[in-house]
């Protein structure tokens, strides 16, 4: 396993020899690993090949410049930082550099104190940059790390496992029921690895057709195919020195479980229509709530992918089995719920906390959470009584119910009964969630339904819905 707390690695590109020493002793007596590269070509060959924070090039050297060096590796790792060492008399080429993508410049002569303090703050605006980045393409949750309720004792061993995992580098895979809280734990495996300060990066394998995956994983060059009109950079580059989340990765295409296969192997990524592979350092944590040893034993999932991903592996029981995390959790959303509607706070009744406790929960923290915002709408007089709960379970009764009206025995149902019945579920649902949208105000639901208020109410009363 990689050592997590390695030194930030500077690459000096200088082809003075003496200079080049120089640089490379002062940097390292400041803790820094320094590499030397002589000439602009190497330098870039480096940059892309090993582990680099932070490249210092001269402007001036013999073959490629230091300006196309920088070009060259901004192209290839536009988060890397490149501070321009040049010579007093070429402040244009300094400014040129700068727009180029140069964190900064530096006349020589310098003093090493001032050089230390942009290479200081060259690594830290770094590692912002790719953030932000991160921040913009995929609206990142700005609550951050929510809280994990729940203090059961299968819990608390996940909560064991999810401490001991953290500090390392191994490849997690998190498997339990929908619900269960598995993107939760992944982003608490991150939030508590040395990678913390690094990007989160979740990605949906079955949420990605299959054509746009291996791009969005690894990126692709302008070009690389119809439709590919700019280079992409794809989320293993965007997720350097933080974690990618592979979510439901039982669903991902066979052709590309081999290509992630040869990344989690050799730490280099290719973007699809690249030629050369690029160094990554990336902790990779999945996902799935499909039984993988089976897929895998099945032929349906890479059983070489499976062990490499299997190294650490973390199971959440689903709800139903560590029902003493219920109250709490359900007390956490009651609470959440009332603070955010700005209602008065609630109590929820022992009939109604034993019937929560009684209930199977097959959609486990989500439905219970669910479960608790929708009662959370409906309470009325400071308390939440049995009747609340029926909420989330009525809308799934009726698709249910009406779907127990076909007898099993009907001959093939006809195209348009399917129809009706389909539609009726698709009311109903819709129905349910405008009227909890709406804070139970039917005025509103059916306004954003786009249909009258007698409309809504027949509809309510036909549907019975409470
Ligand atoms: N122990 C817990 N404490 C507080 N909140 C929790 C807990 N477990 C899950 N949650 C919340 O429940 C919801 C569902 O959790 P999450 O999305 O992590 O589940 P999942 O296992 O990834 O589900 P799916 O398989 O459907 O993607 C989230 O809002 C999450 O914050
Ligand atoms: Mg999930």
């Amino acid at each position: 396993m990689p050592d997590e707390t390695a030194p930030p690695v500077i690459m000096v590109i200088e082809d003075k020899k003496s200079m080049a020493e120089m640089l490379a002793k002062t940097l390292e007596s400041e803790g820094y690993r320094a590499v030397t590269a002589s000439s602009g070509e190497d330098g870039v060959a480096l940059a892309v090949k090993e582990r680099v924070d932070l490249v210092l090039t001269d402007l001036k050297l013999p073959g490629m410049s230091g300006l196309d060096a920088l070009r060259s590796i901004k192209e290839k790792r536009p988060f890397l930082p490149v501070i321009m060492m040049t010579a007093f008399g070429t402040i244009e080429t300094a400014v040129e550099a700068v727009k180029a993508g140069a964190f900064d410049f530096i006349t020589k002569p310098f003093y090493t104190s001032h050089l230390l303090v942009l290479i200081k703050r060259a690594l830290d605006t770094g590692r912002l940059e790719a953030e932000n980045f991160v921040l913009k393409e995929e609206f990142a949750d700005v609550l951050g790390f929510p809280k994990i309720v729940g203090r059961s004792a299968p819990l608390m061993e996940v909560v064991k496992l999810v401490k001991k995992a953290a500090p390392t580098k191994a490849t997690v895979l998190i498997t339990g029921e929908s619900g269960t809280g598995k993107e939760l734990f992944a982003r608490a495996l991150h939030h508590l690895s040395t990678r913390a300060s690094g990007p989160f990066i979740p990605i949906n394998c079955a949420a990605i057709p299959r054509d746009l995956l291996e791009s969005e994983l690894f990126g692709h060059e302008k070009g690389a195919f119809t439709g590919a009109e700019a280079r992409r950079i794809g989320k293993f580059e965007l997720a350097d020195k933080g974690t990618v989340f592979l979510d439901e990765i039982g669903e991902m295409d066979l052709g590309i479980q081999a290509k992630l296969l040869r990344v989690l192997q050799g730490e280099r990524i290719e973007r699809v229509g690249g030629s050369e592979p690029i160094l990554v350092d990336v902790r990779v944590v999945a996902a799935s709530n499909r039984d993988l040893a089976k897929a895998a034993a099945e032929g349906r999932f890479r059983e070489d992918l499976f062990y490499r991903l299997n190294v650490f592996p973390l199971h959440i029981p689903p709800l139903r089995e560590r029902a003493d995390d219920i109250p709490s959790i359900a007390r956490h959303f009651a609470q959440y719920y009332c603070t955010e509607m700005k209602k008065q706070q609630l109590h929820i009744t022992g009939a109604a906390m034993e019937a929560l406790v009684a209930h199977p929960w097959k959609g486990n923290v989500r439905e219970l959470a669910n479960c608790m915002e929708r009662a959370a709408i409906l309470a009325e007089g400071g308390e939440i009584t049995p009747d609340l709960l029926g909420m989330p379970v009525p809308v799934e009764a009726y698709v249910s119910k009406i779907s127990s009206e076909v007898p099993s025995e009907a001959p093939a149902e006809g195209l348009q009964a399917v129809a009706e019945r389909a539609a009726r579920g698709a009311e109903i649902r819709a129905i349910s969630s405008a009227l909890a949208a709406c804070q139970g105000n039917k005025t509103r639901a059916a306004e954003a339904l786009g249909v009258s208020y007698k409309t809504l109410l027949t509809k309510i009363k036909d549907y019975g819905i409470v």
